[in-house]
C-alpha cells in the first residue's frame, strides 16, 4: 500500500517535473531541425495570432530577420516557451522538440524575401502628417494625440495585409485579444455612457473595475466615471471610434500610407 503509494507519489513528481521543465540547449542546430514539422506546429499553435505564414494579425509578423524580442536562438526559445509578461503572448506547453521545430520555421520566416510595400513610404508620410489626419488620433515618435493605438512600431507589431484591412474597414481588424488593458496590446473597446444628470459619452475603454470606468475621448481627454452614478453603461463590440477610409482615400493612398506605417518599427 505505503510502497505502491510511494511510487505513484514519485512518479507524478517526475511526470510534472518533466512537463515543468524547458531547457534550452545551445548545440541544437536549427538548421538541421524539421522546418516544415515546424510549420505544423506554428499553424496549430501560433498562426491564430501571427497568422498562417506568420504575418502578423494580432500577434507581430514574423517575416523579419531580427525580432525585437528573439535576437538569438535562446531568447527566441525563453519567448515560445514562457510567452512574453504583459503582452498578448502567451507561453506553451509544447514539448522541447517542438519549440525547436517551431523556432526553425519562425526563423526560416525571417530569411524569406521580404513583400515590397505596396505604394511609395515617403508619400504615404506626407498624407499621414497631413491631409488624412491620422495624428488627431494615433501618436508616433511622441508626436499627435492617443485616441486610438500608439503607431510608433506598428510596423513590426502587423503585417501588411492586415494594415491595409484596418484602414479600409476598421471594424473588421479591430486589435483583438483579451486584456492587458494597457499597453500596445489593449482591448480597445468603445463604450458608451450615460450619467444620472442626463450626459452621453463615447470614448475608447482606458480601464475598467468593478467599480469604475475611465475612457478616453475623441479629444483624447481621459474621463472617470463611477459605475454607481451612471443608469447606462454599453459596450459597443464591433463598433469602431476609427473612421474607414474606403471612399475617403484612393486604393493608391492607403497603399502609401500602409508602407509608411510598415518602415515604422519602434526603438531599435
Ligand atoms: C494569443 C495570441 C498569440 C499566440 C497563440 C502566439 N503569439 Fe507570439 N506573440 C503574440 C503577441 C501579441 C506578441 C507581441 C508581444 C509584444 O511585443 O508586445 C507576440 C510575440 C512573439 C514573438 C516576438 C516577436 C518579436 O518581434 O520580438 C515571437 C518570436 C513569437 N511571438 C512567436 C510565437 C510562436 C512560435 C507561437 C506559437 C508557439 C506564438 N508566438 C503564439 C501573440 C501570440
Ligand atoms: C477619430 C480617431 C481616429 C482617426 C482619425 C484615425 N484612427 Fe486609427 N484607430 C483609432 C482607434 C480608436 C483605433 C483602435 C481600434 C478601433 O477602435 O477600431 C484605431 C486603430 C488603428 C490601427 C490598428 C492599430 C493596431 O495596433 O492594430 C491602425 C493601423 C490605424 N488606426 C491607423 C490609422 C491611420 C493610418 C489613420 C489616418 C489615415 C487613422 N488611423 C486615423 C482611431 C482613429
Amino acid at each position: 500500500m505505503n510502497i505502491l503509494f510511494l511510487f505513484l507519489f514519485s512518479l507524478f513528481c517526475s511526470l510534472s517535473l518533466a512537463a515543468a521543465e524547458f531547457v534550452y540547449d545551445p548545440a541544437v542546430n536549427l538548421g538541421q531541425v524539421d522546418v516544415e514539422a515546424g510549420e505544423t506546429t506554428f499553424r496549430i499553435h501560433c498562426a491564430r495570432c501571427h497568422g498562417m505564414k506568420g504575418e502578423g494579425g494580432e500577434g507581430t509578423n514574423l517575416n523579419r530577420p531580427r525580432l525585437r524580442h528573439a535576437r538569438d536562438d535562446a531568447q527566441l526559445f525563453d519567448v515560445i516557451t514562457t510567452g512574453i509578461d504583459g503582452t498578448g503572448m502567451p507561453s506553451t506547453l509544447l514539448t522541447n522538440r517542438e519549440i525547436y521545430q517551431a523556432m526553425a520555421y519562425v526563423r526560416s520566416l525571417g530569411r524569406v524575401e521580404q513583400l515590397p510595400p505596396p505604394g511609395d513610404a515617403v508619400r504615404g508620410e506626407t498624407l499621414y502628417w497631413n491631409a488624412a489626419g491620422c495624428a488627431a488620433c494615433h501618436i508616433v515618435a511622441g508626436k499627435g494625440v492617443g485616441v486610438g493605438p500608439e503607431l510608433s512600431d506598428v510596423g513590426a507589431r502587423r503585417g501588411t495585409p492586415y494594415l491595409l484591412r484596418a484602414l479600409s474597414d476598421p471594424r473588421a481588424e479591430q486589435p483583438r485579444g483579451t486584456p492587458p488593458m494597457e499597453g500596445p496590446y489593449a482591448a480597445y473597446l468603445t463604450v458608451r455612457v450615460h450619467t444620472e444628470d442626463g450626459r452621453v459619452l463615447e470614448g475608447m475603454r482606458v480601464n475598467e473595475d468593478a467599480f469604475s470606468i475611465l475612457l478616453r475621448d475623441l479629444n483624447g481627454t481621459v474621463h472617470s466615471f463611477s459605475k454607481a452614478g451612471l443608469t447606462r453603461l454599453e459596450k459597443l463590440f464591433g463598433h469602431s471610434l476609427m473612421p474607414g477610409y474606403e471612399s475617403e482615400l484612393t486604393t493608391e493612398q492607403v497603399n502609401d500610407i500602409v508602407s509608411y506605417l510598415m518602415t515604422l518599427e519602434g526603438e531599435p
